[in-house]
């Protein structure tokens, strides 16, 4: 077996009620947190809940409450400017992907001269940033365990992956009980994203054993729940599976990498602001029909994981089966196609050659066990409008 790396966050506090048995070691972090996170976690009380439990421990705080979209190179300037002027000296951040990937990057760009930009990539940072704790309120990104953050860079439309060790989160609170609240749509959306992460981390060119074992428990785990917790917001057994697969799902690609689904899908985000989930499940029917002459044998395991027969067929025709099921799960939770979000389909593909083009230079495709062309690339846009 070749050697391998497997990197994680120093602590995972997880299940119903880790956010309050979390606070102990949250407030020994450091004298004052900035609190990154949006105007519906203000407004829900999911901030007055931690301040609640920091101020018990005799932890003040500082709030920066506008990431309310996808989280841009400007809320990153204007987190660290907060971050400086009120002395903080950790960060905590509060709700879906924006507000966590946004902390990720103001703790690194405490700690690291130039701009954000500067650091687009993979490697590219020098210094271990600011510590976060990551907090999310959806089951999904898992962005509380990774290496990753995705900023989008306003001048030029670009969707930036930066990736490093010293971007992890120092801790992770997975607390289902934040996710109760979460609507049909976006459950659906984002239980497909972790779905797209478990899937690419086990079929990447780059997987290793043990996040292959997170990949396929993650897998299992939406197959039998994602439906249940879209259909019944409340199940509270459900929603904890749930974002037990969503951090499973981050855990997995953190190691091995997502590929061609990512890859395709953020060039959508930043030019038809699309919200992430989306704009992976709309392409991954398509993607998955492509990639998996490449690597049948380990789509066969997904099928497996899923829940198909797969003793009398070959690898090719389990792998096909298991796609069948991820585009029936994707239609059973009503995700829409490119058309159905009210995108123009001539708009769309008059600029399928710029995304293609932003899609191979993000570098993602290239872990595909199939590697696509540029023209392939295109024709998948095509094919899923
Ligand atoms: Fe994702």
């Amino acid at each position: 077996m070749n050697s391998h790396r497997f990197l994680s966050p120093s602590a995972i506090y997880y299940g119903m009620g880790a956010l309050d048995a979390s606070c102990d070691k949250l407030a020994s972090l450091g004298r004052k947190p900035l609190i990154v996170t949006d105007q519906i976690m203000t407004d829900i009380g999911y901030v007055d809940r931690l301040a609640k439990n920091l101020k018990e421990k005799g932890t003040e705080y500082s709030l920066f409450n506008e990431v309310n979209t996808e989280p841009t190179d400007q809320y990153v300037e204007k987190g660290i400017q907060l971050f400086k002027k009120n002395k903080c000296d950790f960060l905590i951040a509060l709700g879906g992907g924006s507000p966590i990937d946004a902390a990720k990057a103001i703790g690194i760009m405490i700690n690291n001269p130039g701009e954000i930009k500067d650091y687009m990539g993979l490697g590219k940072i020098k210094q271990e940033g600011i510590p976060v704790v990551a907090i999310p309120t959806t089951a999904g990104t898992g962005s509380e365990v990774t290496q990753f953050t995705i900023i989008a860079d306003t001048k030029n439309d670009v969707k930036m992956l930066i990736g490093s060790e010293y971007v992890i989160p120092k801790i992770a609170v997975d607390d289902p009980v934040l996710t109760m609240s979460v609507p049909p749509n976006i459950t659906a959306a984002t239980g497909i994203d972790a779905l797209t992460h478990a899937v690419e981390a086990y079929t990447s060119r780059r997987h290793q054993p043990l996040a292959d074992i997170f990949a396929l428990s993650s897998i299992k785990r939406i197959s039998r729940y994602l439906r249940r917790v879209w259909a019944n917001g409340d199940d509270e057994e459900a929603r904890s599976e749930m974002m037990l697969a969503a951090m499973e799902a981050g855990m997995a690609f953190n190691n091995s990498s997502v590929t061609i689904v990512h890859g395709m899908s953020r060039p959508i985000g930043a030019l038809f602001h699309v919200p992430h989930g989306i704009s992976n499940a709309v392409l991954l029917p398509a993607c998955l029909e492509y990639a998996i002459m490449g690597i049948p044998e380990r789509f066969a395991a997904i099928a497996e994981a899923m829940g198909v027969n797969t003793s009398n067929l070959s690898p090719l025709s389990a792998a096909q089966e298991g796609v069948k099921l991820i585009k029936q799960l994707c239609a059973d939770v009503e995700i829409p196609t490119i058309s159905g979000l009210g995108i123009d389909k001539d708009e769309f593909m008059k600029k399928a050659d710029k995304m293609a083009t932003d899609a191979l230079a993000s570098g993602s495709p290239n872990n595909t066990a199939r590697k696509p062309s540029k023209e392939e690339i295109i024709k998948i846009y095509k094919k899923s409008l």
